[in-house]
């Protein structure tokens, strides 16, 4: 990676100074905890329906039945049932069959839960959040067979707090978006005195968009934030509307081509990608996409979770299950038919090279302690 010669300095100075120390040195061992009660929560689920009694070994087909797992769905009980075998909670024979369950009494699922909570708070989390991750290792059953879609727990009473706690105010989060601003804020010194052009797209909740307008504050900006949901385009009009320089604009990462129809799009010295572009159907194609919004030499500044995360996997990630008829993220690219959505941090090298990106750097690095909750920054350069 070639970062210019103190940006990377730069960048982790900024990022550390968001976090006390000590969530950062703890955090491993908290995000170990909030693992573990998610695997339980899948576990317990799991065993209904007469499934996993004694010896007894079934198909992912026949614990989808027994489950009554949606078929939009199953992807994810595949995923689960991947990560119980992995971490030693469920075998599976050379015939396939998952075997062999381990047994989660009520009281070890609720002792699990408020450790899950306990190690939240160490990281921040705000309670909406920890109410929602809660909520939903309540709900598995229901979830599953789409009984209870997760949006009503995620705005449960028309609020965002939950989702603000997952995208800003915790301190994974509160560490990437900081980087964010402070290659943000490096951009716009390089272009000064004339105004940093950035377009954000799959901006949502606005967590990112905050901490880089409050890092660009006091120099002309041109931002335009878009959403493909006009509910969060409404919303960051309200929040951000006022900020001198912020346009608002309908933008769905999957259109071909991107930014086709919306003004002024292109041009952009940084494009903000938060959480997003594991959504597209053809990451490359994407990315390309996002290449050609680009001036040359501008900067991709994308975050993504580099790893499953087992409280994602039983809350969040039932938002990515498609609706019946539609398309799921990855399906037209090698992602297709492996249920997998997140690429690891060597995939989105690869990924970014492929399709004329320079990697510059990552945030936090892989040997940082808050690695180990896969949240990532990405910043890349456009090639030529
Ligand atoms: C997980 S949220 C992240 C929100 C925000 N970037 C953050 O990190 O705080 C994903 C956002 O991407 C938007 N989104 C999902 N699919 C999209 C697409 N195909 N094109 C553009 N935005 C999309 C959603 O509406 C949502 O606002």
């Amino acid at each position: 990676m070639t970062a210019p010669a103190g940006l990377a300095e730069r960048v982790q100075a900024a990022a550390e100074a968001a976090v006390p120390a000590d969530r950062v040195a703890a955090a491993p061992a908290h995000l170990r905890r909030m693992d573990e009660a998610a695997l339980l929560a899948m576990a317990r689920t799991l065993r209904t329906g007469g499934l996993f009694r004694g010896t007894a070994a079934h198909t992912a087909e026949e614990v989808a039945e027994a489950t009554g797992t949606a078929p939009r769905h199953r992807w994810i009980l595949r995923r689960w049932l991947a990560a119980l075998v992995r971490e030693g909670l469920l075998e599976q024979g050379a015939d396939g069959r998952y075997r062999g369950l381990r047994r989660v009494s009520p009281a070890e699922l609720r002792a699990a839960a408020d450790g899950l909570e306990e190690a939240g708070r160490h990281l921040d989390y705000p309670a909406e959040l920890l109410g929602f991750l809660r909520g939903a290792l309540g709900s598995l059953p229901a979830l599953l067979r789409d009984d209870l879609a997760v949006q009503a727990l995620l705005f449960a009473g028309g609020e965002t707090g939950a989702a603000d706690g997952a995208y800003r105010d915790n301190a994974v989060n509160r560490y990437v978006n900081a980087a964010v601003a402070a290659v943000a804020l490096r951009a716009a010194e390089e272009r000064a005195p004339r105004p940093l052009r950035v377009l954000e797209i799959g901006a949502g909740v606005g967590g990112t968009t905050a901490d880089v307008l409050a890092a660009l504050a006091g120099r002309p900006v041109d931002y335009l934030f878009t959403d493909v949901s006009r509910y969060f385009l409404d919303a960051g009009r309200e929040r951000f509307g006022a900020v001198p320089g912020v346009g608002f604009a309908m933008l769905d990462a999957n259109a071909d081509p991107l930014g086709g129809g919306v003004p002024g799009a292109g041009g952009r010295d940084v494009v903000v990608a938060a959480n997003v572009l594991h959504n597209a159907h053809d990451l490359d194609r994407c990315l390309r996409g996002v290449r050609d919004l680009l001036v040359p030499g501008g900067r991709l500044l994308c975050v993504d979770t580099v790893r499953e995360l087992y409280p994602i996997l039983t809350s969040m990630q039932f938002l990515m299950s498609a609706p019946p008829g539609g398309r799921r993220p990855g399906d037209g690219d090698a992602r297709a038919g492996t249920d997998h959505i997140f690429l690891s941090r060597a995939e989105w090298g690869a990924a970014l090279r492929r399709t004329g990106f320079a990697p510059e750097l990552e945030a936090p690095e892989a040997d940082h302690p808050l690695a180990a909750a896969a949240v990532t920054l990405f910043a890349a350069r456009r090639c030529g």
